[in-house]
């Protein structure tokens, strides 16, 4: 570790946390998979109310980590958040936007539907009223995809998708947003776009954010903190500023020509 953060010293006070206090500490996180160790010591804080990048070469376990935090596979070690909803992973707190999303080519399935299968609370073969339609209309407006409401999911593109699944990430407003490769395959206008938003919402929401990116550039542009993740640790830490250089990413992952190029 390059450098470890300042520690639990603040309080919650009035029912808000104290931004020096970190939104979630892990502490010597393990995760195993088909056998292998693909984590094995990950210590570090992620600071409340900001963008934090999580960047690392391809497999060095990016996706696993954020899949730790979302407590979606078992894992060693401590992960510990300090929200509003409690110390543990809840549903209502993490809004996850995946790398892939694994959808049936032929489904007729229509982004309203979409919506309506993640977010409505009664039974499914009831009919969706007209408040549930404006909610959604509200919700996908928010991030400017209101115009795909009908729309299939089959014929959307990737940035549109990306879009739609951040409108579901987003409702209700988490306290934490994990994004695993957002903008990847979305040209360069949109990718500027889909940062600008995750900005916003952080600064006029609070939302604290880690982000996983191939794209340094991106990243140095758009976060305020960034992880380097290397040998199942997080190898250092440090502002954009000082981490994405080529010497200190050189001495951090090697030769880095070409390290961050995205191949999937
Ligand atoms: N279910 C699984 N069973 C076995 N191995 C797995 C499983 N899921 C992931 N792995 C392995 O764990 C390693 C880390 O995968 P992960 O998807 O976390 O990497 P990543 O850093 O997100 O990579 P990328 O930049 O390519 O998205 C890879 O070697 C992958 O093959
Ligand atoms: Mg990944």
């Amino acid at each position: 570790m390059v450098s470890q953060e300042n520690g639990n010293q603040s309080q919650q006070t009035g029912g808000r946390f104290a931004v020096t206090l970190p939104l979630a500490t892990l502490r010597g996180v393990g995760v195993q998979l088909g056998g292998r160790d693909i984590l094995t010591d990950v210590t570090a804080q992620l600071r409340r109310r900001e963008v934090t990048a999580l960047i690392g070469l391809n497999g060095a376990g990016k996706t696993t980590l954020l899949r730790a935090l979302l407590g979606e596979i078992p894992y060693s070690g401590e992960i510990r958040f300090d929200c509003v909803h409690g110390n543990r992973q809840q549903p209502g707190h993490i809004g996850y936007v995946p790398q892939r999303l694994r959808i049936e080519g032929n489904l007729p399935l229509t982004v309203f539907d979409l919506c309506g299968l993640s977010l409505r609370r009664w039974p499914w073969f009831l009919p969706l009223g007209t408040r549930f339609r404006e909610r959604v209309y509200a919700m996908l407006d928010a991030v400017s995809v209101a115009h795909l409401l009908d729309t299939e999911i089959r014929v959307l593109s990737g940035g549109e998708l990306q879009r739609v699944l951040l409108a579901l990430a987003l409702e209700p407003t988490p306290e934490l947003l994990l994004l695993d490769e957002p903008a990847a395959g979305i040209d360069f206008h949109m990718q500027e776009e889909f940062y600008g938003l995750i900005g916003r919402l952080n600064r006029e929401r609070g939302v604290t954010v880690l982000l996983v990116s191939h794209d340094l550039t991106m990243v140095s542009k758009s976060v305020g903190h960034v992880w380097c993740l290397k040998d199942g640790q997080i190898e250092c830490e440090g502002s954009p500023h000082d981490l994405l250089h080529g010497d200190a990413l050189a001495r951090i992952f090697g030769s880095h020509q070409g390290v961050f190029g995205h191949r999937h």
